[in-house]
């Protein structure tokens, strides 16, 4: 079976994906492209749902809490000031980015600068945000925390896959992530 870490790497490949679709999606608004509000919910729902309730649940959950408490200072200021201030940041990018698509729903031209604005800073702080996780936050986890610790974030987080799984929640965003690739690359 995957480790907890394995899987979560899969996973950033799957919200990088994502990224391509929203970068592709925006720059066909730059050219003059209509904007397919549904589309555009479709992506935010992907970013609030997977990555975000999904991935970085098992993050903030499961294995940062135990670098913290197991790794000292360094790994608190790597995670507290930097891994979960990103996460935040995140959630204020798809706030604003689902408040200007309400606005372009009405009809609101403006509205759409500030749409492809918070989605491709979005694109942008998560692409960085993953590379750091893959290369330093979760080579550090593997390599300093205690096996047993490492065992415990690997059993909680087997278990909320297994939840997931029942509810379907994986296979729904991939689906979803499969269809928007078809149509926007
Ligand atoms: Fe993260
Ligand atoms: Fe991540």
């Amino acid at each position: 079976m995957r480790n907890s870490i394995e899987i979560m790497i899969e996973e950033h490949t799957y919200i990088k994906r994502l990224l391509k679709v929203i970068r592709k999606a925006s720059l066909d608004i730059f050219n003059g492209g209509k904007v397919d509000a549904d589309d555009f919910e479709d992506m935010i729902d992907f970013v609030r749902n997977y990555a975000d309730k999904h991935h970085h649940g098992k993050e903030e959950k499961f294995l940062f809490v135990e670098m913290i408490d197991h790794l000292g200072p360094l790994a608190n200021k790597l995670i507290t000031h930097g891994m979960l201030v990103e996460h935040d940041l995140g959630r204020l990018y798809m706030s604003d980015a689902h408040d200007a698509l309400d606005k372009v729903r009405e009809g609101n031209e403006e509205s759409k600068l500030d749409l492809v604005a918070n989605v491709m800073g979005y694109a942008y702080l998560l692409n960085r945000h993953i590379d750091k996780e893959n290369t330093v936050v979760f080579t550090f986890a593997e390599k300093q925390l205690p096996k047993v610790i490492l065992e415990k974030v690997d059993a909680s987080s087997h278990r909320f896959e297994e939840e997931a799984m029942e509810k379907g929640t994986q296979k729904y965003y991939i689906d979803m992530l499969e269809r928007l690739e078809a149509k926007y690359l």
